[in-house]
């Protein structure tokens, strides 16, 4: 009895004895107390291995957890592990106050101390010890908690970390994807662009050679148009040439006409001394003469001196034909006044009207036949003869008698017979009590009431000639609204 031995063993934080021993033994007297502190190893969890751990039990531990993620969140959770190590440090620093005060108080008396003091205080140490010890772990618990918290902070970044590379993978295929659309639609235009340029230089040698084309067809036609210019002037020589024969013939055979008949009188066979005996009235006195080509001829009407051009037709018919109208190109206008009606117009040797005058004085010389030859466009000819045709004078409005038709151009007349009158623009001498004929149907004629006939209208060309009521119209033959093609109206008299 005697020593009391207190041996505390207690280390703190980083102290060198040994941390497997956690007991305190107390000698009183004959007794010794010795008290075994819980081993802080058999804690479960254990403090964040990047800390420093105030409480040296669980340096030892070896199930530390490492991780190579990225550091978390480290203000948040650093400033609780600086809270809990200044709690411990508090701790620490109480425990070490409480032990100097118990050395203190042992120290001055301890023979006198009653044993019941000792185990008192040994008691209220111990039951401090404990509670410093369940708080600690408690810390440590909480430290595991936080730690906890941390990992699946970590995890889950580390998740979505996952996530996010997952869905980089994906858009780096997509872009790579459409990086290769793209090279395959720039592949594709390239092959385009070369096919248009193909294409263009193609169409540009076609335009080329359609220019070239173009120039040579216009040389042509320039080559052409030169020639045609030629060939018309040659024509109209020709032509003119021509006409100016006929002339010529006709005069010539005149003159020998003219030289017989002297040469008649001459010789004394022929005791005539009238001086008209050898002046012809009319074609069929040209053809009595011996003169059996077509063609123009001089005749002399009553007793005037000068004589008249006239055409002879010595073909139709036996010939002998004094001619008053002929039609058959559309050369001469028919549109004309009463006046030029009467005096007559156009070409003797082309189309024209011997005029109204002349032909009275003709027919007056005696009795005619009329004789009337009309040709279509179909090359049809056709005819209309009257055994008696009479003209009126000019008071009588030149006035149309006709008797005693034959022909084939229509079983009945086309011509009105009775004694119609001639109108013409100028003279409404028709049949028609509000119109004017001559205006509706054109040219000069002897209309009736129209009538069924006007060789004078306008002269249709081919193709142009149906359906026109002004045309050059004989109602029997092709009916009211054709228009023919060539005309010819002469007279002969009735005895030939
Ligand atoms: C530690 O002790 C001091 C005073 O000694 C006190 O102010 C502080 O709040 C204590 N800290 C903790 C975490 O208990
Ligand atoms: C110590 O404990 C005993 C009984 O357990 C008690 O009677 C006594 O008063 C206590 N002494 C002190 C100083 O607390
Ligand atoms: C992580 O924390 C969330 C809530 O913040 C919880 O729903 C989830 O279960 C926790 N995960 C783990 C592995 O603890
Ligand atoms: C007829 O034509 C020839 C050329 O072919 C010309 O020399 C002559 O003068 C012409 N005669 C008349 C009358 O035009
Ligand atoms: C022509 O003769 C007729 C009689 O037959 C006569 O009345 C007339 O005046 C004559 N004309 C001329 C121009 O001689
Ligand atoms: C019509 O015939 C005449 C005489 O043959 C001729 O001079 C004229 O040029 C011709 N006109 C037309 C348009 O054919």
């Amino acid at each position: 009895r005697g020593l009391l031995v207190l041996l505390l063993l207690w280390t703190l934080g980083g102290g060198v004895a040994d941390k497997r021993r956690r007991y305190h033994r107390i000698q009183h007297g004959q007794c010794s107390y010795t008290f075994i502190l819980p081993e802080l190893d058999a804690c479960h969890g254990g403090g964040p291995p990047s800390q420093t751990e105030p409480y040296s039990g669980s340096q030892s531990r070896a199930s530390i957890v490492q991780r190579d993620s990225p550091p978390i969140d480290g203000d948040w959770s650093s400033q609780k592990l600086q809270h809990l190590q200044s709690t411990m440090e508090n701790n620490t620093q109480w425990l070490q106050k409480l032990e100097s005060v118990i050395q203190r108080s042992m120290r001055p008396d301890i023979t006198n101390i009653p044993s019941h003091v000792v185990h008192n205080q040994t008691a209220a140490m111990l039951e401090i010890g404990t509670n410093l010890l369940t708080r600690t772990a408690e810390q440590t618990h909480k430290l595991n908690v936080v730690e906890a918290k941390v990992l699946n902070h970590t995890s889950r970044i580390e998740i979505q970390l996952l996530e996010n590379s997952l869905s980089t993978n994906k858009l780096e295929k997509e872009l790579l994807l459409q990086t290769s659309e793209i090279s395959r639609l720039r592949d594709k235009n390239s092959r385009l662009e070369s096919k248009v340029q193909m294409l263009e230089s193609q169409q540009r040698g076609e335009l080329e050679d359609m220019r070239e084309e173009k120039n040579r067809l216009q040389s042509v036609i320039r080559t052409q148009m030169a020639a045609i210019e030629s060939l018309e002037k040659q024509l109209r020589v020709a032509s003119s040439n021509n006409s100016a024969l006929q002339r010529q013939q006709a005069q010539l055979m005149e003159s020998v006409h003219t030289l017989i008949n002297m040469v008649a009188s001459a010789t004394g066979t022929h005791t005539h001394t009238h001086t008209h005996t050898h002046l012809w009235r009319d074609c069929a006195d040209v053809y009595k003469a011996g003169q059996s080509v077509s063609g123009m001829y001089h005749i002399y009407l009553g007793n005037r001196t000068e004589p008249v051009q006239v055409y002879c037709d010595m073909e139709t018919s036996g010939g002998g034909w004094t001619v008053f109208q002929r039609r058959f190109n559309g050369s001469v206008d028919f549109q004309r006044s009463w006046k030029e009606y009467k005096m007559g117009f156009g070409d003797v040797l082309g189309e024209h009207w011997l005029g109204n005058e002349v032909l009275y004085l003709l027919t007056s010389q005696g009795q005619y036949s009329l004789r009337v030859e009309v040709r279509d466009w179909e090359g049809n000819p056709a005819h209309a003869q009257y055994d008696r045709f009479s003209l009126a004078s000019e008071k009588q409005q030149y006035r149309l008698y006709l008797r005693g038709y034959t022909g084939t151009a229509g079983r009945q007349s086309s011509l009105a017979t009775h004694g119609t009158g001639f109108s013409t623009r100028d003279q409404d001498n028709d049949n028609c009590d509000h119109c004017k004929c001559a205006l509706m149907l054109t040219g000069g004629w002897w209309f009736d009431a129209c009538g069924f006939s006007n060789l004078n209208g306008i002269y249709y060309s081919v193709g142009n000639n149906i359906r026109k009521l002004n045309g050059i119209k004989w109602h029997h033959f092709r009916g009211p609204s054709y228009s023919l093609r060539s005309t010819s109206m002469m007279v002969r008299p009735y005895d030939f």
